[in-house]
C-alpha cells in the first residue's frame, strides 16, 4: 500500500510540471463532444483546500475519474491529511464494462461492472453511500450531469463553463443560495489526448504533451463558502447614461461593472460575469435574462434598442 501511494505521490509531482482555446474549445468539445480535458493538479489543489473542513469523515465520489485523474490522485495523497472517510473513482469507458476503485486508507478494492456512465443505475449505491460528488466531467453533458446531482440532492464541487450559470436548472439554485461559484476565477490549461486540434492559439505542446487553455471556467458547488468581502465600487452618479431593456423598461441597462451608479436601488441588468463579484451583503439576486421562456427567475431575452444582449442577470442594491 505504502508503495502505491508513493506511487501515486511521485506521479503527481511529475503531472503537475505537464499541467497547468478559449470558450471556442469549450463549445467545439459540445459539438465534437471532445470531453477528454485533463485538470491539472494545481487547479484541482487551489479550489479545494478552501473546503478541507467539509470532507472531514466524509465519503468522495469522483465520478468521472479514473484512477489515473488528478482529482483521484489528490484525495489519496491528501488523505491522512483531509481526514476523508473514503475516496471512490468511477472511470467512464463509453458504455463498455469498467473499473471502480475505491480506497478507505487501508485498502485498494476494484469492481468491474458494466456500465460506468454517471447516470447508470449500476453507481445507485454508490451514491447512496457517497456524500460528496467532486469532479470535472464532460462538458458536452454538463447540463445533465448537474441536473442529476440536483434531483440527488448530493453535494458537489465541479468543473464548468461560466455559461453554465444561464441554465434554469443551475440559476434557479444560484437565486435559492443552493448552488455557489466557488474560489478560483483563472483560466486553466488542461492536458488533452494527441489527436486534439492544435491550430488555436491557447495550444501549447508542454512537455511532450497536448495542453489548451480554456477560459471562463468556473466551480460550481453546493457549499456556501462564503468568499464574498469585495464591495462593488458605485461611481455614476446619475442614471441617465444607461438604456432600459426594450419589454422590461424598469430595468436599466448596465454593460461595465466599473459605471454602477450610486445609490440606485431598482432593478438592474449586468453581464453574468458579474457573478464573480456579487457579494449578497451589497446586492440581491433577482433573476436573469437569458432565454424567451419566462419563468420565476427568468425576464426573457435582453433587447436594448432592438439589439439582442449577451445574457444579463438582474440585481437590486440593497438598502444600507
Ligand atoms: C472534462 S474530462 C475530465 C476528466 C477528469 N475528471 C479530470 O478532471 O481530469 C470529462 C471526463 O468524463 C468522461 N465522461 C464522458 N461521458 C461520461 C459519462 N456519461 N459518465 C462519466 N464520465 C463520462 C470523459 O470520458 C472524460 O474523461
Amino acid at each position: 500500500m505504502k508503495f502505491f501511494v508513493e506511487n501515486v505521490k511521485y506521479i503527481i509531482c511529475k503531472g503537475d510540471l505537464l499541467m497547468s482555446k478559449g470558450q471556442k474549445n469549450l463549445v467545439n468539445a459540445k459539438k465534437m463532444q471532445k470531453d477528454e480535458f485533463y485538470t491539472p493538479l494545481s487547479a484541482i489543489e487551489n479550489e479545494l483546500t478552501n473546503y478541507e473542513m467539509e470532507f472531514v469523515d466524509k465519503t468522495i465520489f469522483c465520478n468521472c475519474d479514473s484512477i489515473d485523474s488528478n482529482f483521484t490522485r489528490y484525495f489519496i495523497m491528501y488523505f491522512e491529511r483531509l481526514k476523508i472517510k473514503k475516496i471512490i473513482c468511477s472511470n467512464y469507458n463509453f458504455g463498455k464494462p469498467s473499473e471502480i476503485v475505491s480506497y478507505d486508507g487501508c485498502e485498494i478494492k476494484k469492481i468491474k461492472i458494466q456500465n460506468t456512465s454517471f447516470d447508470s443505475d449500476e453507481l445507485k449505491d454508490i451514491y447512496d453511500e457517497a456524500d460528496i460528488v467532486i469532479t470535472n466531467p464532460p462538458f458536452s453533458k454538463f447540463k445533465k450531469f448537474v441536473s442529476f446531482l440536483i434531483d440527488l440532492e448530493m453535494d458537489f464541487i465541479i468543473l464548468g463553463n461560466i455559461n453554465a450559470i444561464s441554465y434554469s436548472s443551475v440559476f434557479e439554485k444560484i437565486v435559492d443560495k443552493k448552488i455557489h461559484l466557488g474560489f478560483t476565477k483563472k483560466d486553466i490549461r488542461f492536458v488533452v489526448p494527441d489527436d486534439y486540434e492544435s491550430t488555436s492559439s491557447m495550444f501549447k505542446r508542454i512537455d511532450d504533451k497536448n495542453t489548451i487553455l480554456v477560459k471562463g471556467v468556473r466551480w460550481f458547488t453546493t457549499f456556501d463558502i462564503n468568499n464574498r468581502d469585495y464591495f462593488v465600487p458605485l461611481n455614476s452618479k446619475s442614471t441617465d447614461y444607461f438604456d432600459v431593456f426594450d419589454d422590461m423598461p424598469e430595468i436599466i441597462n448596465i454593460d461595465e461593472a466599473n459605471k454602477m451608479p450610486i445609490n440606485y436601488c431598482e432593478l438592474m441588468g449586468v453581464p453574468i460575469t458579474f457573478l464573480d463579484k456579487l457579494n449578497s451583503k451589497q446586492f440581491e439576486l433577482v433573476g436573469q435574462m437569458a432565454s424567451s421562456a419566462k419563468t420565476r427567475t427568468n425576464f426573457g431575452y435582453p433587447f436594448v434598442n432592438g439589439n439582442k444582449k449577451y445574457a444579463r442577470i438582474i440585481i437590486r442594491l440593497r438598502k444600507e
